[in-house]
């Protein structure tokens, strides 16, 4: 491979003040140079756009971030392309912290595979990938649904709930979505087989739950935070299990959760979890022996929203961060 060729990078111009604009990024063509001793290049082929990049590009997610002029960090499925490595050779389908560019240089320890057998690799950055873990640990390993739990599940058709709900209702739970506007309640209803749909917006959340889960909610997986942590929290049935996961208003820097009051929590005897995915690193090759070959026979719905070409992440990131999208984002970067 030539070392002449420019590398497309999307860095961080500044640091974004409430939601992120596209005026907040900068497309930049680097020369790619020399590859390091030891470094393994690959070629981004997709890139996988998620909410708690917000904090990243904020510089405070978990202990890190990146600052204005560095290229935004993110996972992604990638093609080995340069490599002395015998474990790694070119042509290898891996998935790494490529970030937003189109070619990366990484240390081999950096690199996990892409299971044998997938046949769209998209799939190891949605729902067999990072948000189908967090589904799996907050579901089945937080949780424990079972049958003939009534489960509520808000960002319902993004990547962390669409892998939410298939899990319930396997185990045999009714499943309650609550999301925004008409694409995506066809999309819940229709593609993800919940029993039940609330828009967000344009329902009262109170008096649609009291409609549907007459005899209150026994798991609340919270992907979003207050107003409707709170307002779902106040209809747990007794020994309801909460696992909080996220809080996507408060990414932007313009909202506050406080969700209730801990006397709620202890009149209804509730398990509370928090979660965090990396956590799960360890279980994943038993997640993945367990749900490629569910995927593969068609048994899972991945509900990704694909976007085409490198340039086109920022504005979907900023539509990300609104709400606008329908479904697990993943940019198509090469082929
Ligand atoms: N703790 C962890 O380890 C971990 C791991 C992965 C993800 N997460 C968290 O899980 C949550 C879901 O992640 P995801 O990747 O599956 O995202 P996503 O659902 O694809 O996208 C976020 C969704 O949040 C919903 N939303 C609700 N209120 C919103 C508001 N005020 N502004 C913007 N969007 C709002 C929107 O869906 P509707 O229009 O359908 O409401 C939006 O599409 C995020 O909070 C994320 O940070 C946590």
């Amino acid at each position: 491979m030539s070392n002449e060729i420019d590398n497309l990078a999307i860095t961080l111009a500044k640091r974004p003040q409430g939601l992120p604009r596209i005026t907040d990024f900068a497309a930049e063509a680097r020369p790619l140079g020399p590859r390091s001793a030891g470094a393994i290049r690959c070629e981004t082929l997709y890139l996988s756009l998620d909410p708690y990049m917000r904090s990243v590009i904020a510089g405070n997610h978990m202990g890190h971030g990146v600052d204005p002029g560095d290229v935004i960090a993110g996972e992604a499925v990638a093609r080995v392309c340069e490599s002395d490595d015998p474990e790694w050779p070119v042509g290898s389908l891996v998935r790494c912290h490529s970030g937003w560019q189109q070619y990366s240089d990484n240390p081999p320890e950096a690199l996990a595979s892409v299971p044998a057998g997938l046949s769209r690799p998209s799939l190891a950055l949605s729902i067999l990938g990072m948000p189908g873990l967090t589904a799996w640990a907050g579901m089945v390993d937080l949780a424990k649904v079972r049958e003939g739990d009534v489960v509520v599940i808000p960002a319902a058709v993004g990547g962390v709930g669409a892998m939410a709900a298939q899990l319930a209702k396997r185990a045999g739970a009714t499943t309650i979505a609550i999301t925004s506007g008409e694409e995506k309640r066809r999309i819940a209803l229709e593609s993800l087989g919940y029993d039940h749909c609330i828009d967000r917006i344009e329902e009262d959340l109170e008096q649609a739950l009291k409609q549907v889960a007459p005899d209150g909610v026994s798991v609340y997986f919270d992907l979003v935070g207050d107003p409707t942590l709170t307002i779902v929290a106040q209809q747990l049935s007794i020994g309801g299990r909460v696992v909080l996961c996220g809080l996507i208003k408060d990414y932007n820097g313009d909202h506050k959760t406080t969700g209730p009051h801990p006397g709620l929590w202890i009149t209804k005897r509730a398990t509370v979890n928090g979660l965090v995915v990396y956590d799960y690193e360890p279980q994943r090759s038993t997640f993945e022996q367990e749900f490629v070959p569910l995927a593969e026979a068609g048994e899972l719905v991945a509900n990704e929203q694909m976007i085409e070409g490198l340039a086109a992440a920022p504005e979907a990131f900023c539509e990300l961060m609104t709400g606008n999208n329908h479904g697990k984002v993943v940019v198509r970067v090469g082929e």
